[in-house]
């Protein structure tokens, strides 16, 4: 029975379908023409420059040049092949073994940008939920946010970046809004509520869910 021990993925996820992975970047790119083109992303963009050359102009899609090169996905439990805390334990539910290769549809709520990455957050169904590990939540040992706060999809990275960021600026964000720190209610853009958090951090509310086909597998790289 240990023999699949050897076996474990670099991470468990959701991978999106071809047509809903190229849909959902479609919309992130979409979101980050329109805001680099607002006004009050402008007057905010100092984030994003260079203290040295503030003046350069700023394009947020070279900005986060790092995108993922396959199909998107959502992570749900990365174990590093065996080696990362918990993998073990994950890797042996019932119920991540009965959901291997089966289809989901995940919900993107909003999609949101920081200086470092840029994301789209996914609210999962209870059912999705139960292949939620219970330990990644957390930036701090003492933050407790509600299961599936990290949920996330990456659209992209700024140069310098590991992916692994996205994450834990979601948790950032869903921090703040648990301090009841809401953000500033900017206006309506394109696809929903534009919310500015300070420090570069952007959160688009979608004002129309989107529903995303997703596989659960492992990647193994
Ligand atoms: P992501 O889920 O935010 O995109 C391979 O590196 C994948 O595993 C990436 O998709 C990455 O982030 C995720 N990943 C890498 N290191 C991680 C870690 N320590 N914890 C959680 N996810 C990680």
């Amino acid at each position: 029975p240990s023999l699949e021990k050897d076996f474990l993925p670099l991470y468990y996820g959701w991978f999106l379908s071809k047509k809903s992975s190229e849909n959902l970047r479609k919309t992130g790119q979409a979101f980050l023409d329109e805001l680099g083109s607002l006004k009050v992303f402008k007057k905010e963009s100092k984030y994003f420059l260079p203290a040295e050359d503030p003046k350069v102009k700023l394009d947020l899609t070279s900005y986060f040049a790092k995108r993922p090169p396959s199909v998107l996905h959502c992570t749900t439990k990365f174990t590093d092949f065996g080696k990362a805390m918990g993998a073990d334990e994950y890797a042996q539910q019932e119920v991540v073994k009965a959901s291997y290769g089966k289809a989901f549809t995940l919900t993107i709520s909003a999609l949101f940008l920081t200086t470092k990455t840029a994301g789209a957050r996914v609210e999962l169904s209870e059912q999705e939920l139960l292949l939620w590990p219970g330990d990644v939540d957390k930036i701090l040992p003492t933050d407790n946010l509600p299961k599936g706060s990290r949920a996330h999809i990456t659209l992209g990275c700024a140069s310098g970046i590991e992916p692994v960021q996205t994450g834990i600026d979601l948790l950032e964000f869903v921090k703040l809004e648990k301090a009841g720190t809401k953000g500033d209610e900017i206006e309506e853009i394109g696809g929903g509520k534009l919310q500015y958090f300070g420090n570069g951090m952007w959160m688009l509310l979608l004002s129309k869910k989107i529903e995303v086909k997703a596989i659960f597998s492992g990647y193994y790289g």
